[in-house]
């Protein structure tokens, strides 16, 4: 690092630690990075470097000495309870260099004496989270929050299938922690995101920030929708009978565990490389993302004997894969136009090969972010695939901007129909507020509530525009009073195919209500949100009636998803909407199949929980509604059972005896819901 004088040093490591600490909120708390990991191991290397230069800048809050945290902030009332971890969650060095994997060998040998090995793993591009299992029972689900503390998040992780809640064999200690990685896999990844695109919600930026606010959700119900999975891959405890990790590991694994099928012990650091090389090329193969390999020490006596830093393990470290990247000239920027209005800039670039594909087209997301980029039209810019469905730049060269080069000018008005744009405060996007005819958003509506989630109705793009060129549509129930003689008369039908459509459309009224919800394609109401709606207020008059703040006691709904639907319904194209579609025999309210649970042997019931039991109080909160029972608070004659635990509180059984509420055993309650 080249040297730089005092009063610079000064300067820049304050203007790091700030930049930092700014990245790693937009990171860890908004789940919504606004630089690479790349960019962000830059900063960071900088500032090692220059408080290793001048130590006496080194202050005990730099970021390079405390682990980014989740923790939502303090002002925010998330539901989540803050526990304090048993053992601190830390984080790992890392590295980009192979020299710097000799030395930290190096460190380990001075240190050592006597042989090692290590175990090479995939490092799995999730968040990290910390499981308590006593006496063979999930206990507790904690995140890495600012490493001393994390929250409570049991009652979403039960809701991962692979994370067990019960485990078997002989030999589980009594007590213990084991902690991993919740992660997205691609495939669900791909489809959360195409769902959100649809809904116009923003996408996440990438399968770990789709993973970390998943884990975040309020309704422990979406979590199952979710698809998310899970790997561990540390194990600890008091007096645990393990020499090696690895052998900890196998253990974990026999227990039921889910742990990594793909680490491999290595007997030196060039066995270790090797593992580097191999995967750098194979993890493309993976179907879910890794951002590195994670080398650790095998043996634990010598893991103990290394200790840790402030902030890390000295018996391990991780090797970063650098991001693919491609540079290649911006031709010009697209403005599109979603359903709802929304505009998005989309870049038009000269086809190029990008991780085994070609790339032509790039998100560049909103007016914001092409400021951000200053952006010029023949600029070379970068492109990355964050595994996102279409790729985005992440940078421009500006030692290859043309002289003449122009920034591209975002639209004032919408590129349709010429309405002048609206930008909403808190959102970044543009919107065309000319909902009632704008050609696009009418189009792109009945596609929307033809397509297979919404009405399952046989019109798509095309049928769309022929129907609309025709003028034989225009609002959503149009589509109810087209005739037979109206279908023949269109270019290519015949009778078959206007029969075939007229049963779609017939079929189409036994759609059930969440689904006609999700169909009217209010902003911000995607399929999950329209299944929470559905199920909260039972019936379009319910929810068409509900205020504000009845709207906000909703899970998962906030301020913007809560106007969207008062503007909707408030409108007169709104209400003629929905009553016409009442009148044309669609489904208004809910039926008993918008459920989707694990069972439904506790349909109707509500269960007050008092005491501790073997599982945490939240995760037996989460089982209940798993099973479709309510949890309450306090005991009422409306209570079906009062499940009392150890130490369960006195005034509740006192209650529950005045009122007649059976009082029941955790042990009852596993034998009502057919858990062992
Ligand atoms: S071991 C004491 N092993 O990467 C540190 N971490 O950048 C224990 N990660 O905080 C961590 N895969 O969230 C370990 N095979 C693996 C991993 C892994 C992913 C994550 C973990 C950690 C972060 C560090």
């Amino acid at each position: 690092m080249a040297k730089i004088s005092r009063e610079s040093a000064k300067e820049r490591i304050e203007f790091l630690k700030r930049e930092l600490e700014r990245q790693n909120y937009n990171y860890y708390v908004l789940n919504s990075p606004a630089i690479t990991d790349f960019e962000f191991d830059l900063l960071m290397g900088e500032l090692q470097g220059l408080e290793k230069m001048y130590p006496e800048f080194a202050t005990e809050d730099s970021p390079t000495r405390r682990v980014g945290s989740d923790l939502a902030p303090a002002s925010s009332d998330t539901g989540f309870v803050q526990v304090a971890h048993r053992y601190p969650m830390l984080s790992l060095g890392n590295t980009y260099a192979k020299e710097e994997l000799y030395e930290f060998d190096n460190r380990i040998r001075r240190s050592a004496g006597r042989p090692y090995s290590f175990s090479c793993e995939l490092k799995f591009d999730g968040t990290a989270i910390c499981l308590t299992y006593r006496r063979g029972r999930l206990l507790r689900a904690l995140t890495r929050g600012d490493g001393t503390k994390g929250d409570d998040v049991t009652r979403n992780v039960v809701n991962i299938p692979a994370i067990p809640q019960f485990l078997h064999g002989d030999d589980i200690p009594e007590e213990f922690e084991i902690r991993g990685e919740i992660y997205m896999p691609f495939a669900a990844f791909d489809r959360l995101n195409a769902e959100r695109a649809e809904a116009e919600l923003e996408p996440f930026a990438n399968p770990r920030n789709a993973a970390s606010g998943s884990l975040k959700l309020q309704n422990p119900e979406e979590m199952r929708t979710r698809g998310l999975d899970c790997v561990l891959y540390h194990l600890l405890g008091e007096n645990l009978p393990f020499k090696t990790h690895s052998e900890a590991l196998e253990a974990a694994g026999r227990w039921g565990l889910p742990v990594s099928g793909y680490s491999r012990i290595a007997d030196s650091i060039d066995e270790a490389v090797a593992y580097i090389d191999e995967w750098d090329t194979r993890r493309k193969t993976l179907p879910f993302a890794t951002d590195g390999i994670v080398i650790k020490v095998n043996e634990l006596d010598l893991q103990r004997q290394l200790g840790f830093t402030a902030k890390s393990p000295r018996w391990a470290t991780a090797w970063k894969f650098k991001p693919e990247q491609a540079l290649t000239p911006l031709l010009s920027v697209d403005y599109q136009v979603g359903r709802t209005g929304a505009v998005t800039p989309v870049a038009n670039l000269e086809p190029v090969l990008l991780s085994g594909t070609v790339v032509k087209r790039a998100s560049l997301h909103n007016k914001d972010q092409m400021d951000l980029l200053d952006i010029h039209i023949g600029d070379y810019v970068y492109v990355e695939k964050g595994g996102e469905i279409i790729p985005k730049i992440t940078g421009v060269e500006l030692s290859r901007r043309p002289a003449d080069a122009l920034r591209p000018v975002f639209p004032e008005r919408c590129p349709d129909c010429g309405t002048p744009l609206v930008r909403d405060e808190d959102e970044a996007r543009h919107y065309c507020p000319n909902g009632e005819s704008c050609p696009v958003q009418i189009k792109g509506r009945f596609v929307h509530f033809a397509g297979r989630k919404a009405m399952d109705i046989l019109a798509g793009d095309a049928t769309v525009e022929t129907l609309y060129s025709k003028g034989f549509i225009r609002t959503l129930p149009d589509l109810y009073t087209l005739t037979r003689d109206q279908l023949i008369s269109l270019d290519g039908w015949q009778e078959k195919s206007a029969d075939n459509f007229l049963a779609s459309l017939e079929a189409s009224k036994k759609v059930p209500f969440e689904r006609v919800l999700y169909a009217l394609g209010i902003r911000h109401i995607g399929e999950q949100t329209a299944k929470t709606l559905a199920r909260h207020f039972g019936s379009i008059d319910a929810l068409a009636s509900a205020s504000r703040e009845d709207l906000l006691q909703v899970e998962d709904i906030g301020g913007t998803v809560a106007d969207s639907i008062i503007a909707w319904f408030a409108s007169e194209s709104g209400r003629e909407t929905v009553r016409r579609l009442r009148e044309a025999g669609l489904r208004m309210e809910a039926g008993s199949d918008s459920m989707e649970r694990l069972s439904n042997t506790l349909e109707g019931k509500t269960v007050v929980i008092s005491g501790n039991f073997t599982i945490s109080r939240e995760a037996m909160k989460g089982l209940i509604e798993a099973h479709g029972g309510k949890n309450s608070g306090s005991v009422s004659g409306k209570t079906s059972w009062l499940l009392a635990g150890e130490k369960a509180g006195p005034e509740k059984l006192k209650k529950a005896e005045k009122l007649g509420v059976p009082v029941i055993s955790e042990t009852d309650f596993y034998g009502i819901i057919g858990k062992e």
